[in-house]
């Protein structure tokens, strides 16, 4: 019976592409973006800090989205996008907000404000 040996086969491997998918976890934030990054990537276990600062209901505290007229979109996220899909390494006319400064402003802004969190370079930028 080849026809049920290919069944098998083909389920296989669509139950390891699915698996594959959802177990991409992110453990530090990418720097590559960056030319020539200074420092090593800042440590951020996406979901395991997202639990624990209890951030998981809206997740357009950081993925947001804004409109043509950079007024933010309640309740509509763009977290199918790298933050520098919309934030380039330097100031544009569409996008005032930096790369560097979007991440520092989002992460150290919430840490300082609610004092919990790191706020300091090498708490983030961890030397392995
Ligand atoms: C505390 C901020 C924060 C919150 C809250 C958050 N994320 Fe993220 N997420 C990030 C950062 C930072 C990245 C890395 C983005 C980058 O490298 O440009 C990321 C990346 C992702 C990626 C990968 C994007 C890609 O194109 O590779 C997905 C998917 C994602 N987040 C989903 C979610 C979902 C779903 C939620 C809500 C349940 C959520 N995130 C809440 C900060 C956050
Ligand atoms: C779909 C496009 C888009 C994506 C993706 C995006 N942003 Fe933004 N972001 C904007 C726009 C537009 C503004 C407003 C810029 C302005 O006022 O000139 C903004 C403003 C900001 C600001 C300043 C206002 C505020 O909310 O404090 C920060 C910080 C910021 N973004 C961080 C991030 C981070 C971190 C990520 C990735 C997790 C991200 N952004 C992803 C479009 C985006
Ligand atoms: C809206 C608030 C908020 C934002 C935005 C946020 N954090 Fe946090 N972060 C917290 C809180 C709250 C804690 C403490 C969690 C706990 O109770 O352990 C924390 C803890 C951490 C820690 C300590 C280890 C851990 O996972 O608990 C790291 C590292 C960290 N944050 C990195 C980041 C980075 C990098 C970003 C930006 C991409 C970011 N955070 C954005 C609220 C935030
Ligand atoms: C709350 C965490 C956090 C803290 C604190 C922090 N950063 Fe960052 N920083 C980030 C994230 C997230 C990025 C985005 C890319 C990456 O490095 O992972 C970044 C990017 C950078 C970059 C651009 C990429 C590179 O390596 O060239 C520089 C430079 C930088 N940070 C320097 C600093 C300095 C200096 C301090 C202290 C004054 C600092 N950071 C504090 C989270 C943090």
């Amino acid at each position: 019976m080849k026809y049920k040996r290919f069944v098998w086969l083909a389920a296989l491997i669509f139950i390891l592409s699915v698996f594959n998918v959802y177990s991409q976890e992110i453990l530090v934030v990418d720097n590559t973006i960056f030319n020539r990054p200074q420092r090593p990537a800042a440590v951020f276990d996406h979901d395991d800090h997202n639990e624990k600062a209890q951030l998981e209901e809206d997740c357009s505290i950081c993925h947001h989205v804004y409109d043509e007229n950079n007024v933010r979109i309640e309740d509509e996220s763009s977290e199918d996008s790298l933050c520098s899909e919309c934030h380039s390494l330097k100031k544009i006319p569409e996008n005032s907000i930096p790369l560097r400064m979007a991440f520092h402003n989002r992460c150290k802004q919430c840490h300082f404000k609610s004092d919990k969190g790191p706020v300091l370079c090498g708490e983030c930028h961890i030397r392995k």
